[in-house]
């Protein structure tokens, strides 16, 4: 069987987000939506990785990981308004010296779903004052973490406003087409005010750094493919949700459906690499359900013919999908490192093969000269997920969330194997 070599230096490794692995972040938004009942279950003390992260950046090690993808707690560095609070920036400068002294590379995420609770009560992300009050955040957090070089400004800025303000599944819970442009809008804005502030650090200290954001990417296909309303309702999505942050990222130009196109100058070129989290294939028809499907409706994977796995979330399995949206990359002219990539299930030989399956696909591309320069799973431990609690299992280390006893699962040391000699064999 063939093998491919990736190139030296890829990035292998594990994504996490603070919220979804720290445990008692009661300090942002999440925590209060969760205490208000409006999930599955509260995240708690989720996996104690705000104390634990040296053992499980060991575990990150054993398992021949070279980099490590974490994001830091907002909440916890400004509690209230204004007010730093140096102990929590300390922690997070002893994460990166932890990753740093085991060999994992940093990628920090400055914003992961969750906000300070203050800032809702200032607008939230719906209030153009949020802009600077990020770039103030990023600010403290490009001069404690001077040395890291990879920076995530915003997690699936896309997702974000989706989730908490057209579907209202996540704080505050709007349910407001106009909001959720506007924070479309303030997300790019505070990309690119964050992408100055950490470039000017760097600068400043004679450092490199690549910056960018986690994008969300997906195809988006027709329900019924002989149908015209739903092909024309999949190819516009496809296009808006996939390329739209990316050109006013890279060009400036800010286009949402309905609206006159801004410029959004200072947004210009603020790429230096693209974050891709892939998970499957998303199937629209034509229709009205509810803002968030961009006119377009989901139809179940249950009743589509092209779907033949799925994870325990009824999400669409297609590892070809990866090799697709790196395609995608080609006339941003920016090299790009998958950011997530993941699978919920409790079948752990389906994570394997998920992760061998797609490990090729990307190793496709790269034979094919695209510039990919990592692939980070999602997740290194089972974790919160958000509006579904603890029932999904991502991790490559299974979670006892009664004992916090992590186990790893052989999936884990067959991407340990992959990681360790910088090949995968390639698919017949
Ligand atoms: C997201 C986030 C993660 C999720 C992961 C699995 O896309 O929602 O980046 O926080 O946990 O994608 O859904």
């Amino acid at each position: 069987m063939t093998e491919f070599q990736f190139p030296s230096g890829f990035l292998w490794g594990s994504a996490t987000s603070a919220h979804q692995v720290e445990g008692n972040n009661s300090n942002n938004d999440w925590w209060a939506w969760e205490q208000a009942g409006r999930v599955k279950e509260p995240s708690g003390r989720a996996c104690e990785q705000y104390q634990r992260f040296e053992g499980d950046f060991d575990l990150a090690k054993e398992l021949h990981h070279n980099a490590h993808r974490f994001s830091i707690e907002w909440s916890r560095i400004e509690p209230r308004f204004g007010e730093r609070d140096e102990a929590a920036i300390a922690h997070y400068r002893q994460l990166v010296a932890a990753l740093r002294a085991r060999g994992l590379e940093p990628i920090v995420t400055l914003h992961h779903f969750t906000n300070p609770q203050w800032l809702l009560a200032k607008g939230g992300w719906a209030s153009p004052k949020v802009v600077d009050l990020f770039a103030r955040y990023t600010r403290w957090m490009v001069e404690a973490l001077g040395e890291v070089r990879y920076w995530l400004t915003i997690n699936e800025p896309l997702v974000y406003a989706n989730m908490h303000y057209l579907d209202g599944t996540g704080p505050p819970g709007a349910r407001n087409v106009g909001q959720g442009f506007l924070v479309i809008e303030h997300l790019a804005r505070a990309h690119a005010a964050a992408y100055r502030v950490i470039h000017d650090h760097a600068r400043a200290s004679g450092r490199e750094v690549m910056v960018s954001f986690a994008h969300h990417t997906q195809p988006f296909l027709p329900c019924k493919p002989w149908w015209i309303g739903d092909r024309l309702i999949a190819e516009e999505t496809q296009r808006v949700y996939n390329h739209r942050m990316l050109e006013t990222l890279t060009d400036g130009s800010l286009r949402l459906p309905g609206r006159p196109i801004a410029r959004i100058q200072e947004a210009a070129n603020t790429l230096d690499f693209l974050g891709f989290n892939y998970y499957g294939r998303i199937f629209l028809h034509l229709g009205f359900s509810g803002f968030s499907q961009w006119l377009g409706a989901r139809c179940s994977t249950r009743h589509h013919r092209e779907v033949i796995e799925r994870n325990a979330l009824d999400w669409d399995v297609y590892p070809p999908g990866i090799y697709d949206v790196l395609h995608w990359a080609k006339p941003y002219r920016r090299p790009v490192l998958i950011t997530e990539n993941g699978i919920c299930t409790h079948d752990d030989t389906q994570r394997e093969r998920f992760i061998t399956r797609h490990v090729q696909w990307v190793a496709r591309a790269v034979q094919e000269g695209l510039h990919v320069i990592g692939y980070l799973y999602w997740s290194l431990l089972d974790n919160f997920e958000w509006a579904e609690g603890y029932g999904p299992r991502f991790g490559l280390i299974e979670m006892d969330y009664k004992t916090q006893q992590r186990t790893i699962r052989p999936s884990a040391r067959r991407f340990a194997e992959i990681c360790r000699i910088n090949r995968v064999p390639l698919a017949e």
